[in-house]
């Protein structure tokens, strides 16, 4: 069975660097504003209690909509464990963290998405704004976001 619930962030950095920072050690996962203790992380976990799915929501105004009322709330960190994905974790991690904003008064939330996972953001709601960039060390990406 698998839960999803609040969690330290710490606890998501081993999934984090594996999945996102190449396989690098866990404090490789840190970013910027991790310790604010406004920073909510959500995970998945399996029912031995281990971590296979997260994401990090960070209190942050989207660079493309800043005349947006509410607040805004940037979406990082949002990792599946390689060989779970397809299966809806994603989601249900995604979705505990937009349950997380309405319950905090609602607003924007956006996230810079890899070209890859545009498809899973389009699903939850997001749409695309801006241009495309490519991040020389990470690959293709598009800002989207959602209101909430
Ligand atoms: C994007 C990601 C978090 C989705 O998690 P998930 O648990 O597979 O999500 P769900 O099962 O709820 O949804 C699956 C959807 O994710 C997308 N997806 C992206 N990469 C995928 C992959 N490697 N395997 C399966 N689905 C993937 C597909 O659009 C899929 O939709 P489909 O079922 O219509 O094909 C996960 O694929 C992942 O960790 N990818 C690598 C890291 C990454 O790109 N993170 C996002 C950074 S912005």
């Amino acid at each position: 069975m698998i839960t999803v619930r609040r969690v330290e962030v710490e606890e998501t950095y081993a999934l984090r660097a594996k999945v996102l920072r190449n396989g690098g050690p866990p404090e490789a996962a840190r970013v910027p504003g991790d310790d604010d203790p406004e920073v909510a992380t959500y995970a998945a976990l399996d029912a031995d209690g281990g971590v296979i799915g997260c994401v990090g929501l960070f209190p942050e105004p989207c660079p493309d909509l800043p005349d947006h009322p509410g607040r805004g709330w940037r979406i990082r960190g949002m990792a599946t464990e390689d060989g779970r994905r397809g299966q809806g974790i994603g989601a249900k991690v995604l979705g505990a963290a937009l349950e997380h904003v309405v319950e905090h008064g609602g607003g924007l939330v956006w996230c810079n998405a890899r070209t890859p996972a545009a498809r899973f953001y389009e699903r939850a709601g997001f749409q695309v704004v801006g241009e495309p960039w490519d991040d020389p060390e990470i690959g293709p990406h598009v800002r989207m976001w959602r209101a909430v």
